[in-house]
């Protein structure tokens, strides 16, 4: 005979017990208080709460309790749990606290401490005008065209009317380039692009040419022997003086404001007829320096105008030794000393300073041009 089953005594599956269940959770405590890392806590997690933990191997226990134990087991059980998710979150916020504190002191920056500045350079005032003046020219449809700085003689004089005995092809204004019988130079001025335009492009043409010149020159305050200049020319039917003035009181305001005037005063030029020079009535005082000792003008020097440069309706002559026919064709030019409009425009007063390569000079001139 068999006897009665026993009575099912909890304490016989011993991984359910209340001690051992005490112990799982202690043990669990302990090793979640023992990692100090985020990465040591998920182990410790993994170990005492993961799938394969004691708690969770003691919980696939409770299914082969006889049903009457369960619920107190169960209850056990999960009580046990709860306390040992508790403490994995308990821990959790302080690893994860102490590990953000831990890295704010490792990867604190004093920014009081001095660093290395890289130095800010800025854009040379003269490139930064010529691309200006440049944009008020393309803005209207003309093209921008460039010549090179060495130069044949004839471009630079012959082709633009210049006498074969003209003062200005002098070894002392102009810097002939060894061998002479090469007729080659530094180009004096950006008109020889003229000739080269005319050549070399179809009729009309409208360009402005900016670029460096070359002249025997003193170094001085108001002399360099290399200087830049914007040469403008234009060729089509029908145009006149009006035009051109029209053009250059254009390029005026552009560059001066609205309320700047031209002047234009005869003058010679053997390219040009006729020739002019083109004056601005002084954009600071509007000539109210003039004649009154109480108000100098340093822009102005006291005189109400500015000489700005030269123009003129293209010579006949220089049209013919183009190809073009100047019983068709009429058209006009004009040149300009860049380095001479950045000194009076922005109060540059030294012109050494275009050539030096301080960067200082560059920086407290940025953005002038605009
Ligand atoms: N080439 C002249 C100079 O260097 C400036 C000039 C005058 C240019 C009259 C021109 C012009 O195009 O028409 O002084």
């Amino acid at each position: 005979m068999s006897g009665p089953n026993d009575n099912y005594d909890p304490k016989q599956v011993s991984a359910l017990s209340a001690e051992s269940l005490d112990a799982m959770v202690a043990d669990a405590v302990a090793a979640f208080a023992a990692a100090d890392t985020v990465a040591a806590l998920k182990d410790a997690r993994l170990a005492h709460a993961g799938d394969r933990s004691p708690i969770a191997l003691a919980n696939r226990e409770i299914g082969s309790l006889p049903p009457a134990a369960r619920k107190e087991v169960g209850q056990r059980m999960g009580q046990a749990r709860a306390r040992i998710a508790a403490a994995l979150q308990a821990r959790q916020d302080e690893v994860a606290a102490a590990e953000l504190a831990r890295d704010l002191v490792a990867e604190r920056v004093d920014v009081t401490l001095p660093v290395e500045l890289t130095p800010e350079g800025a854009q040379h005032p003269i490139t930064a005008l010529i691309d200006r003046m440049c944009d008020v020219f393309v803005a209207m449809g003309w093209e921008v065209a460039e010549g090179p700085e060495l130069e044949a003689e004839w471009l630079n004089f012959d082709a633009l009317n210049f006498t074969p005995d003209h003062p200005s092809r002098g070894e002392t204004d102009t810097l002939f380039v060894a061998p002479l019988e090469n007729h080659l130079l530094m180009r004096t001025h950006t008109s020889p692009v003229q000739a080269r335009t005319m050549l070399t492009r179809d009729v009309p043409i409208y360009v402005v040419c900016p670029g460096k010149v070359y002249r025997a020159d003193e170094f001085d305050a108001t002399h360099l022997p290399v200087f830049h200049q914007i040469e403008g020319l234009c060729v089509d039917k029908g145009i006149s003086m009006a035009h051109l003035k029209g053009t250059l009181d254009h390029f005026a305001k552009a560059m001066f404001g609205e309320e700047v005037s031209t002047r234009f005063r005869p003058h010679y030029f053997p390219f040009t007829e006729p020739s002019a020079e083109v004056d601005l009535e002084c954009f600071v005082c509007h000539g109210e320096s003039v004649g009154n000792p109480d108000r100098p003008c340093r822009t102005c020097k006291s005189e109400g105008w500015i000489e700005w440069g030269g123009c003129g309706v293209v010579n006949p002559r220089v049209l013919i030794s183009a190809g073009i026919d100047p019983e068709v064709y009429s058209g006009f030019a004009f040149g300009m000393g860049i380095d001479r409009t950045l000194m009076f425009r922005n109060n540059a007063a030294d012109l050494r300073d275009m050539v030096e390569g301080d960067v200082r000079f560059a920086r407290s001139l940025k953005g002038v041009a605009r």
